[in-house]
């Protein structure tokens, strides 16, 4: 695992997408959240002013809500489309189906769709206050595959800034298992803010353990940490 201390972790980031995209990626991983806001803002303007184009490139999300319409304004499948995929030239963008009563057959329907367009050649991360990846709360299994998860009480409050109430914030999502997300050639992580510190930590010192899923970067092939300083602050 690489561990990158940088004031721009926008660019580093940017720099491993627009690197995948001129190899050939023909897959990228997002995910949603505030933590990638910056780096798809960098894509934007690198499509827009330096001609990074992202053509022939489909994507697929980490996670979705259960029992949001796409088109509600916290669904994930908005956000992305708000703040990276209508600015840019990308194919499809697939997310989980969280509409979809028969939640089992929406989630191994997810994971057939990534098996048969991946593997993912790069999967964007953020990570949670307590570890989460994905919405991979801790005690996830190591090796899980796309599923339904009901979030924890701290998750919703973290995520509840979002929303007009905590009531409003739902209490189950279908994300992508850990095993789904270990398929992904490249793991890439960003970070930023003191209150990523301890998950930081733990995920890159800590023990390899369902309580911290981050960990999974650990035993990864190719995984980056992207942080700033205040993220980086209780490394070793
Ligand atoms: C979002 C996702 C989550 C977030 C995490 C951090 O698709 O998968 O794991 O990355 O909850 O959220 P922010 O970046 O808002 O702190």
């Amino acid at each position: 695992m690489e561990v990158v201390i940088t004031d721009r972790p926008e660019h580093v980031m940017a720099d491993i997408v627009t690197n995948a995209v001129a190899e050939g990626a023909t897959t990228l991983g997002l995910a949603t959240g505030s933590s990638p806001l910056a780096t798809y803002t960098e894509l934007i303007r690198r499509h827009r002013e330096d001609g990074l184009s992202f053509h022939g490139v489909n994507a697929v999300l980490l996670d979705e809500y259960i029992g949001l319409e796409p088109t509600h304004p916290e669904a994930y499948a908005r956000f992305i489309r708000d703040n990276f995929t209508d600015h840019v030239d990308i194919g499809e963008v697939h997310s989980p189906d969280g509409m979809n009563p028969d939640f089992r057959g929406a989630a191994d329907a997810y994971d057939a769709l990534i098996a048969d367009l991946g593997p993912v050649d790069v999967q964007i991360l953020g990570i949670g206050s307590n570890g989460h990846v994905g919405f991979n709360e801790p005690s996830s299994s190591l090796t899980s595959r796309t599923r339904i998860k009901t979030l924890t009480e701290k998750t919703r409050q973290d995520n509840a800034r979002f929303f007009d109430s905590m009531d409003d914030v739902p209490m189950h999502v279908i994300t992508q298992g850990l095993g789904t997300i270990s398929d992904a050639k490249h793991l890439a992580l960003v970070a930023t803010g003191e209150g990523k510190a301890e998950a930081i930590a733990a995920a890159v010192e800590g023990p390899l353990s369902a309580s911290c899923p981050a960990s999974i970067l650990q035993w990864h092939r190719h995984a980056t940490v992207v942080v700033d300083e205040a993220a980086a602050s209780r490394l070793r």
